[in-house]
């Protein structure tokens, strides 16, 4: 099994299942003319994303890392009339950037781009008393991810679904002595995650355009914010 392949069935699924989108493809295409890197989650990992945060019957949605906008563009659609969905970014550029993209696909006034670290964004959204998201999208800086964690579970409730992407990193996940802190970043999220027991989670290991990697999803059975 190759990278050559993994992206040949990516093309061959994305070709029956996800119909051209003009929006997302400039998103994408503007991202790399502004010199983004090419980070953001697969087409059909976007789509998947959306669907699950449809199935959740997501009216609030917040996102850890907005990059050039794309998978937030894909969260948005997933939302119904009066849903709204906060995306937190620490790059001015790649908010910018974003929210060009997002007002493209029409969501400007759906979505709030907010620029900063995510941990003190976070901070004040908990301060703000913005909770509870039904649904939370963490994809910045690895190293934070348990932190991210904790801040999520304080903007949730009971029934809130997190999903997390990039927690399997090549299988290198599994050394306990990776030199790469974004690694140890996502075995403290594991961790964490592992002794809360107001949540129950699990991970797939996914291939495809992007490489072998993963998305954790944790479902949150009992919430700071529950009636
Ligand atoms: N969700 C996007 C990809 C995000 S890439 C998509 O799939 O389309 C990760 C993003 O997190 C980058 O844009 C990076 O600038 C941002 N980031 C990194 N560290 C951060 C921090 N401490 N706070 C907020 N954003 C951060
Ligand atoms: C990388 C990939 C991601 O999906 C992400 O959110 C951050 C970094 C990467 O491959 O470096
Ligand atoms: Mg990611």
């Amino acid at each position: 099994m190759s990278q050559e392949q993994w992206t040949a069935v990516d093309h061959y699924i994305n070709g029956l299942l996800l119909p051209p989108n003009a929006v997302l493809d400039a998103a994408l295409t503007s991202s790399v003319a502004a010199g983004l890197p090419a980070i953001s989650v697969t087409p059909n990992q976007g789509k998947f994303l959306a669907m699950l945060a449809q199935v959740q019957g997501a009216r609030r949605i917040l996102e850890l890392g907005t990059l050039g906008g794309y998978s937030t563009i894909w969260l948005a659609s997933a939302l119904p009339a009066n849903g709204c969905l906060i995306s937190l970014e620490a790059v001015p550029e790649y908010a910018e950037l974003a929210r060009a993209n997002l007002a493209r696909a029409g969501f400007a006034d759906v979505v709030e781009v907010r620029v900063g670290l995510a941990l003190d964004l976070l901070e004040r959204l908990v301060a703000e008393r913005c909770g509870p998201f039904d649904f939370i999208f963490i994809d910045a800086d690895k190293e934070n991810y348990a932190d991210y964690f904790v801040c999520a579970l304080k903007l949730a409730r009971r029934g809130t679904v997190i999903i997390a992407d990039n927690v399997v990193r090549d299988g290198t996940v599994i050394d306990p002595n990776t030199p790469d802190p974004r690694v140890q970043g996502v075995r403290r999220f594991y961790e964490l995650v592992a002794a809360e027991p107001r949540v129950t989670a699990t991970a797939i290991q996914t291939v495809g355009g992007k490489g072998y990697d993963g998305f954790a999803m944790v479902m949150v059975s009992e919430g700071p914010n529950d009636e």
